[in-house]
C-alpha cells in the first residue's frame, strides 16, 4: 500500500488551501482530505473483518479440509502449505480458489467469496494457515 498517500502530500495540501482559505479553514479542509485518503486506503486494502475471517478460517479448515487435508498438508488436492504455496504469484492462487481448476476436483468457490476474501485466504495460506478460534 505504498500508494495510499501518493497525492496527499501534507505541505502541498495547505499551500494550496491557504491560498484561497482563511489558515483557520485550510487546516479543517487538510484534517477532511487526510480523512477521505485514508477512507480510500482502507477501501482499497479492504480485508474481511474479524467476524468474516473468524468464518473464512473455519470454512478453509472445513471445505477446503476435506480435499486438501485436515491439516491441509494434502489428500485428494495437494498441499496448502506456506512451504510450497509461499513462492507462488499471490493472483494465480486466487484465481485458482475463485475458478477452481476444471477438469479436476478442483472447484471454484466464486459464489461463496468474494475477490477480496480469496485473496484474503490466498495470503493466510501463503503466511501458514490460521487455526480456529476456539
Ligand atoms: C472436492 C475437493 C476439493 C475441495 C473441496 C477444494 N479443493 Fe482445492 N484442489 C483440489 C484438487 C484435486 C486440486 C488439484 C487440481 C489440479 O490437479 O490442478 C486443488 C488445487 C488447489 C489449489 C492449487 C494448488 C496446486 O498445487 O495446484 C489451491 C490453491 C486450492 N486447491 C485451494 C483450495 C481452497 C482454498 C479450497 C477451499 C476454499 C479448496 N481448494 C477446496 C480439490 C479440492
Amino acid at each position: 500500500m505504498k500508494d495510499c498517500h501518493a497525492g496527499l502530500d501534507p505541505a502541498s495540501t495547505v499551500e494550496s488551501s491557504a491560498r484561497r482559505w482563511t489558515p483557520g479553514r485550510a487546516r479543517g479542509d487538510r484534517l477532511l482530505l487526510l480523512l477521505v485518503g485514508a477512507a480510500l486506503c482502507v477501501a482499497a486494502s479492504a480485508q474481511p473483518d474479524a467476524t468474516r475471517q473468524r468464518e473464512l478460517v473455519r470454512m478453509v479448515r472445513q471445505d477446503c479440509g476435506s480435499c486438501h487435508g485436515m491439516h491441509l498438508t494434502g489428500g485428494l488436492g495437494p498441499a496448502l502449505t506456506a512451504a510450497r504455496l509461499g513462492d507462488w504469484p499471490l493472483e494465480a492462487l486466487e484465481a485458482t480458489i475463485r475458478n477452481g481448476r476444471p477438469g479436476t476436483p478442483m472447484p471454484g468457490w466464486a459464489p461463496m467469496l468474494s475477490a477480496e476474501e480469496a485473496r484474503w485466504i490466498a495470503r493466510q495460506l501463503q503466511l501458514g494457515f490460521p487455526q480456529e478460534a476456539r
